[in-house]
């Protein structure tokens, strides 16, 4: 018996870092999973690799913030799988400039587009799916660290992460309002391996780097537990928030973070 047998989740931005790993970790718990991104490559790599291991997944392309494409989504999901019940809300990148100043009006509206609209959008239309499969239900936004203090040179990043923290918890309130039994969280991942860090734009003088921020580096001394966490650190929080293990939880923040919003080591020992 898997903790999610029965149930069929979305992960957006499934092709790739904490998106592939809760694909993965939800499939294995006995969810069939349609997983989404733009990386079509990517996407069906993680199909191979689920079906491999036993389990049931699905790819679609889609680009979050086409609203066309959502009902299609949902549509081909219920088609497929019969139902919804899970969607994980993690398609996401990062814009950086060295200060605001610097940030392009351009840059700005490709960071809120896809981590503003596209959970926008994902909310928007998973929720009507769920209450047509009438058992409840699980979104799981994930917002970062980014979006409990600031971050000077991802001033964009971090203001999309801050409203998404509020977002859940503002439709984790309409929920409970209609008594759908759908719960709505937020996940707040710390400094994490994936993918993401090497596609942060290296543009000397914008940004003042001459090269990608290192998670390693970056986390042996600004996480307290000195390493950078992976996927399945992420993935493991999401699949307690999608499982009926959570099930009192509603408008709450899951920090996974290795300390970092706690406070600072004075000294390793
Ligand atoms: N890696 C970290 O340290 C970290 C920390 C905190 C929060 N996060 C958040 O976790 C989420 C996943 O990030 P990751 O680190 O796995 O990054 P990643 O780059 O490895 O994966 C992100 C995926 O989203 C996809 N994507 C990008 N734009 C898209 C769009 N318009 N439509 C559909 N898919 C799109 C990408 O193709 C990619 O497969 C993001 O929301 C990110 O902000 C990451």
């Amino acid at each position: 018996m898997g903790q999610l047998d029965n149930r069929v989740a979305i992960v957006t931005g499934g092709a790739s870092g904490i998106g592939a790993a809760c694909a993965e970790t939800l499939a294995r718990e006995g969810a069939r999973v349609v997983a989404t991104d733009i990386d079509d490559a990517g996407g069906r790599d993680l199909v191979a690799r689920i079906r491999a291991a036993g389990g049931e997944a699905l790819f679609l392309h889609q680009d979050v913030t086409d609203e066309a494409r959502w009902p299609e989504i949902i549509a081909e999901t219920e088609a497929k799988y019969g139902r919804l019940d899970i969607m994980v809300a993690n398609a996401g990148i990062g814009v950086s400039a060295r200060t605001i100043v610097d940030m392009t009006m351009a840059d700005w509206r490709r960071q809120t587009a896809i981590n503003i609209d596209g959970v926008f959008l994902s909310v928007k239309h998973c929720i009507p799916a769920m209450r047509r499969a009438g058992n409840g239900g699980s979104i799981v936004m994930i917002s970062s660290v980014a979006g409990l203090r600031g971050s000077p040179t991802l001033a964009g990043y971090s203001a999309t992460k801050g409203a998404v923290r509020l977002f859940a918890k503002s439709i984790a309130m309409e929920c409970a309002g209609a008594g759908d039994g759908i719960r709505v969280n937020s996940v707040h991942p710390g400094i994490i391996d994936t993918p993401i860090w090497g596609k942060i734009p290296v543009n000397a003088q914008a940004t003042g780097r001459n090269a990608p921020p290192d998670p390693h580096e970056l986390a042996r001394t600004g996480a307290p537990l000195g390493r950078a966490g992976t996927p399945y650190d992420i993935a493991n929080g999401v699949l307690f928030l999608a499982s009926d293990a959570s099930s009192y939880m509603t408008g709450a923040e899951l920090v996974i973070d290795g300390g970092i919003t706690a406070g600072t080591v004075a000294r390793r020992i």
